[in-house]
C-alpha cells in the first residue's frame, strides 16, 4: 500500500453496491435461507471483497481478503476505533479491553497478557483434563448428548477455573441462564436498525445477576490478598487485575466479563463445531484416535504439554475447523477520520468490518474453499496463501488475548474426550452457522456418546 492510499481519499473510488437485479438476488438468496452469512457470500461474489451493507439504517463497509485485513489490523489501525457507542456489547462491557482503544486498551493488555502466555497456561493442562472428566463423567454409555451445551459447560469451567482461579460449578446452575441471556443481548438483533432501543427486562436481570456474582469474587480474592500479603499466582488473571494500580472494582468487573464471555463463547463454538465436521468425517474422527492412542495412549493422567504439541493431525483439525468456522467471523471497528481503505473512500465515523469468515473461504486464496480437508495445515506442506487471509485470531495488537490458551485447552479437551468416547454425529443435516456473538452450530449438534472399548 502506498501513501497516497494510506493518507487520502481524494483518488479513491466509493465503495461499491450491488447493481438492483444482483440485489434482488442477494434478498432472495437472504429470504430462501434466513442466514446474514448467505448475504454477505452473494455480495462477495456478485460485487467483490469490498462492499457496502444495504440495510436501513445500518450501512458497514465490509472488507475482505488479505490487503484489507492487514490495512484495517495492521498499517492502518490507528485511524480505526473497536467503540461504537449504541451498540450493546459496549453497554454491557462498558470499559472492558475489547472495546475501549488507545491507552486505555493498552494499559488493560499489559495487566492481563502476561498471564495468558504459554508457560502460565501450560501448568494448568491438568485442569483442562480434570474439568473435561468433570462433564464427561455425567455421560451415560451409549447416551445423546447435545456438545454445543456440553462444550459451553467445560468451557465456562475452564475459563473460570485456569484463569480466575475460581471454581465455578456450584454457580453454574444458577448463572446458566443469564449468561445465555447476555449472548443474546449482544448478538446481531433489533439494535442494529435501531440503536436507542431500551434494555429489555430479562437482559437488565441478567446484568444484575453476573454483576452480584463477579463483584462478589472480586471482594473476596482482594480481602486473600490483602490477608495473605503474597502476591497473586503467575496465571491468575483476576489477582493481576486486583493488584495493577488505578484498577477499581469497576474497571474490574468490566475486564472480568469481557474475558468470560470472549473467552468461553468462542472455546464452545470451536469445539463443537469439531465434533460437527468429526461426526461428518468419521474416517477423520479415527485417525484422530489413533494418533492419540500412539501419543497418549490410554492413560488417565493428563498428557505433557510436548505430548499434546504431537498431536500434529488433531491440531490441523483444529486449525481447518478456525477456517470453515471462525467463532468471531467478522471484526467491527469505526473510522476516526476520512480514509482509504484498499483504495475505497471510507468517510469519518463509518462503521467497518472485515470479514474472517469470507476471507477464509475465498476461492482467490484458497483451493477448494468450502471443502473439509486438514491436510492443507500439514507441517512443512501447508497451502500457501498470503499473510493475513487466515486470521482467526484477528492480528496487530488487539490480536486475541486469550489465543494460545484457547488452542492448548481445545487439544486437551478434545484429546481427553476423543481417548474416552466414540462419536456418531446425529443430525448432521439439520445444522447450520447462526451469527450469534459468535458463529455457532445451530440447532446444536446432537451426539451418541458411546465409552470406547480397549
Ligand atoms: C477459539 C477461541 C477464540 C477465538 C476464535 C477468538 C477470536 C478472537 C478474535 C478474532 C479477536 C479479534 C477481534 C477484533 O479484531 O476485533 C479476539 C479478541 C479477543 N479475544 Fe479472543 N478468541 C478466542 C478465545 C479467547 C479466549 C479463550 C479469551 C480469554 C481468555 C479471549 C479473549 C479475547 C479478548 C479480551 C479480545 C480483545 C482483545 C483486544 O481487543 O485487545 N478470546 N478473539
Amino acid at each position: 500500500m502506498n501513501d497516497t492510499e494510506r493518507s487520502t481519499t481524494a483518488s479513491s473510488r466509493p465503495l461499491p453496491e450491488a447493481e438492483p437485479r444482483k440485489g434482488l438476488q442477494i434478498l432472495a438468496g437472504l429470504a430462501r435461507t434466513r442466514n446474514p452469512l448467505t448475504a454477505l457470500a452473494l455480495m462477495r461474489e456478485y460485487v467483490g471483497q469490498a462492499f457496502e451493507i444495504p440495510a436501513p439504517r445500518f450501512r458497514p463497509a465490509v472488507f475482505i481478503g488479505p490487503d484489507a485485513n492487514r490495512q484495517i489490523l495492521i498499517t492502518d489501525r490507528d485511524r480505526l476505533s473497536w467503540r461504537n457507542e449504541s451498540d450493546p456489547v459496549v453497554k454491557l462491557l462498558r470499559r472492558g479491553v475489547l472495546i475501549v482503544d488507545g491507552e486505555e486498551h493498552d494499559r488493560y493488555r499489559q495487566i492481563m497478557d502476561p498471564t495468558l502466555q504459554r508457560r502460565h497456561v501450560n501448568p494448568h493442562i491438568p485442569d483442562f483434563w480434570r474439568y473435561t472428566d468433570q462433564v464427561a463423567d455425567a455421560w451415560a454409555d451409549g447416551s445423546t448428548q447435545d456438545m454445543l451445551i456440553e462444550m459451553r459447560k467445560l468451557a465456562l469451567l475452564i475459563l473460570m477455573g485456569a484463569s480466575f482461579h475460581v471454581d465455578f460449578t456450584p454457580h453454574m446452575q444458577r448463572l446458566w441462564q443469564p449468561i445465555l441471556d447476555l449472548i443474546e443481548y449482544i448478538s446481531p438483533g433489533l439494535w442494529i436498525v435501531w440503536p436507542d432501543a431500551p434494555t429489555r427486562a430479562k437482559h437488565r436481570k441478567a446484568i444484575a445477576a453476573m454483576d452480584d456474582y463477579l463483584y462478589t469474587i472480586i471482594r473476596q480474592r482482594r480481602a486473600e490478598l490483602d490477608a495473605s500479603g503474597a502476591a497473586p499466582a503467575p496465571s491468575d488473571l483476576l489477582g493481576a487485575l486486583i493488584v495493577a494500580p488505578d484498577m477499581t472494582d469497576d474497571l474490574i468487573r468490566d475486564q472480568l466479563l469481557t474475558m468470560l464471555i470472549a473467552g468461553h463463547d468462542t472455546s464452545t463454538a470451536l469445539l463443537a463445531w469439531v465434533f460437527y465436521l468429526l461426526g461428518m468425517h468419521p474416517a477423520t474422527l479415527t485417525e484422530v484416535q489413533q494418533e492419540i492412542d500412539a501419543v497418549i495412549g490410554t492413560a488417565d493422567a493428563p498428557p505433557t504439554a510436548d505430548q499434546l504439541n504431537e498431536l500434529h493431525l488433531l491440531d490441523q483439525v483444529i486449525k481447518e475447523t478456525l477456517r470453515l468456522y471462525p467463532p468471531i467471523h467478522i471484526g467491527n471497528r469505526r473510522t476516526t477520520e476520512d480514509m482509504a481503505i484498499c483504495g475505497y473512500a471510507v468517510p469519518k465515523d463509518k462503521r467497518v468490518m472485515y470479514s474472517i469468515y469470507l476471507s477464509h473461504r475465498d476461492k482467490e486464496y484458497w483451493r477448494d474453499p468450502d471443502q473439509f480437508c486438514p491436510a492443507r495445515f500439514e507441517r512443512g506442506k501447508e497451502e500457501k496463501v498470503p499473510a493475513f487471509t487466515y486470521v482467526p485470531f484477528g492480528g496487530g495488537p488487539r490480536t486475541c488475548i486469550g489465543a494460545t490458551f484457547a488452542q492448548i485447552e481445545a487439544r486437551a479437551v478434545l484429546a481427553r474426550l476423543l481417548q474416552r468416547f466414540d462419536f456418531t454425529l446425529l443430525n448432521g443435516d439439520k445444522i447450520h452457522p447462526h451469527m450469534g456473538a459468535t458463529l455457532e452450530p445451530r440447532p446444536g449438534v446432537q451426539m451418541r456418546v458411546c465409552k470406547r472399548r480397549a
